[in-house]
C-alpha cells in the first residue's frame, strides 16, 4: 500500500474527536429492533426527506416508466418520461376508487395509463383523459383527478423523489456539500453497463447500512473471500483515510491495497481489464468531489446519503446499495454496480468475475446480518458499541434523532 499522508487527522485526534456533538457512547439498540421506533421513521424521516429510487437511464425515451414500491411510505411510485422528456413521479393510484394504475415494474406507455379496473385513463403528464360511463357520475372536476404528483429531482443523473407534499427544502438544499464537485463524474456512461441484486433480508434496515459504512470488518468476516483489500501489514484493519461529515450525509475516503496477491482466477481477471475488482488505482483525473485526499492509496469513497443510500464512488466504476424498510425487521438490500462498456470479450469475463465475487461477498454480509438480528431482539444487552471507524454509523443515529425529534 502506497504510504498514506495520515490515517488520522492531521491534529492527531481520532475521528469522531473531529466532532465532539457526536459523543463517543454506546449507542442503544431500540432504533434496530423497536416497532415504534420504526413507525417514528417512517414518519418524521422516510416520509420527509429526499430518496434515491433509481437512475434516469432506466427510462431514456419518452413514454418510458417505472415503478418503485415504497412500502416504508405506503405508497407505490410511478415515475414517467413525459412527451416533453420530462421525469414526472405520481402517487400509482387511480382517481376513481384507488386502484393501482400500473401493474407491472417497467414500461412504455404510448399515451394513456388506463385503469384495468374500469378503464379511467390518464395521460403521461398525470392529467385524466377519460372518464367511462361518465355520464352516471355526480359533479365531477376532472381538472382536480389527475394522478397525484410527488416531487421528483436528479442530481448527477440519479432520480430522487420526495412523497411530502411541500417538501421543505430542494433536493440540492438537502444534499447540500455533498453533493458538490461531481462534475464530469461518467456517472451515465458507466450505468451503461449495469448489474444488480434484489434481496430482502430479516434484519432491520440500519443493520445492512451500518455494515456497508464501515470496511474493518472485512480482514475478519471476508477473511477468505477478499483478505486484506483495503488493509495490510501497516493498516492491518483499513482505516480510513478520511471522515468528512456534513450536516445530514457523510463520506469515508478508503485506500486500497494495491500489491496484494490476487487468487489465480482473480489474476486472470484482473490481467483483463476493467471490473474485477473496485480496488484498483484511479488511472483517470478525477473531479473535486472524488478523491478529495488525493492520497495516492485511494480506492474509493463511500457517500452515504441520509437516510438509506450508500453511494460508493471509485475511479471507473460505482455502486450503490440502498436499504428499504419494510418493517422493523425485515429490508430489501438493493445493490447496483456500474461498469465501463466492456469492449472485449476478456473484458466481459473480468466483469462476470467481478459480478460473481461481490454477490458472494454480499452473501457474508447477508447470513451475518439476520443472525445479528436474532440477537438484538433477544434484549439480552440494550446497547452497541461503536469505535471510531465507525464513525458514519454514529453520524447516521445523531442525524436521525434529529428528524425525530424535530
Ligand atoms: Fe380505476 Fe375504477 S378504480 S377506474
Amino acid at each position: 500500500m502506497a504510504a498514506a499522508a495520515s490515517l488520522r487527522p492531521a491534529n492527531g485526534k481520532r475521528w469522531t474527536e473531529l466532532y465532539p456533538e457526536l459523543g463517543t457512547g454506546p449507542v442503544p439498540i431500540e432504533p434496530y429492533v423497536s416497532r415504534e421506533y420504526f413507525e417514528r421513521e417512517r414518519e418524521l424521516i422516510f416520509r420527509k426527506v429526499w430518496l434515491n429510487i433509481g437512475r434516469v437511464e432506466l427510462i431514456p425515451n419518452p413514454g418510458d416508466y417505472f415503478v418503485k414500491e415504497l412500502p416504508v411510505c405506503n405508497t407505490s411510485i410511478l415515475i414517467v418520461r413525459g412527451k416533453d422528456s420530462v421525469i414526472r413521479a405520481f402517487h400509482n393510484m387511480c382517481s376513481h376508487r384507488g386502484n393501482k394504475i400500473v401493474a407491472d415494474r417497467s414500461g412504455n406507455c404510448p399515451g394513456l395509463f388506463t385503469c384495468k379496473f374500469h378503464g379511467w385513463a390518464f395521460g403521461l403528464d398525470g392529467a385524466l383523459r377519460h372518464i367511462t360511463d361518465e355520464a352516471s357520475f355526480f359533479n365531477l372536476d376532472q381538472s382536480t383527478l389527475g394522478l397525484v404528483p410527488v416531487a421528483v429531482d436528479t442530481w448527477q443523473g440519479f432520480i430522487f423523489i420526495n412523497v411530502d407534499p411541500k417538501p421543505g427544502e430542494s433536493l440540492r438544499e438537502y444534499l447540500g456539500a455533498i453533493g458538490d464537485g461531481f462534475e464530469g463524474y461518467p456517472f451515465g456512461e458507466l450505468a451503461a453497463t449495469r448489474f444488480s441484486y434484489d434481496t430482502e433480508l430479516k434484519a432491520n434496515w440500519k443493520v445492512l447500512k451500518d455494515a456497508f459504512q464501515e470496511v474493518w470488518h472485512i480482514p475478519t468476516l471476508h477473511h477468505k473471500s477478499i483478505p486484506g483489500v483495503f488493509s495490510d501489514g501497516d493498516n492491518r484493519w483499513g482505516h480510513a483515510l478520511e471522515f468528512k461529515l456534513y450536516e445530514r450525509h457523510g463520506r469515508v475516503s478508503l485506500p486500497g491495497n494495491f500489491a496484494r496477491k490476487p487468487t489465480p482466477i482473480e489474476a486472470v481477471a484482473v490481467r483483463y481489464g476493467a471490473g474485477a475488482t473496485v480496488i484498483k488505482s484511479a488511472q483517470n483525473v478525477l473531479p473535486p468531489g472524488v478523491n478529495p485526499t488525493r492520497d495516492p492509496s485511494w480506492s474509493i469513497d463511500g457517500n452515504a446519503l441520509f437516510p438509506n443510500c450508500l453511494l460508493y464512488v471509485a475511479g471507473e466504476t460505482y455502486l450503490t446499495h440502498t436499504f428499504w424498510p419494510i418493517s422493523e425487521n425485515r429490508t430489501l438490500w438493493e445493490i447496483r454496480f456500474y461498469y465501463p462498456q466492456a469492449t472485449t470479450l476478456a473484458q466481459r469475463f473480468s466483469q462476470e468475475y467481478a459480478k460473481v465475487m461481490l454477490r458472494d461477498v454480499n452473501l457474508e454480509d447477508g447470513s451475518t446480518l439476520e443472525r445479528t438480528q436474532t440477537m438484538l431482539e433477544s434484549g439480552a444487552r440494550k446497547q452497541i458499541f461503536l469505535q471510531d471507524q465507525e464513525l458514519l454509523i454514529r453520524h447516521h443515529h445523531w442525524v436521525a434523532e434529529k428528524y425525530l425529534n424535530s
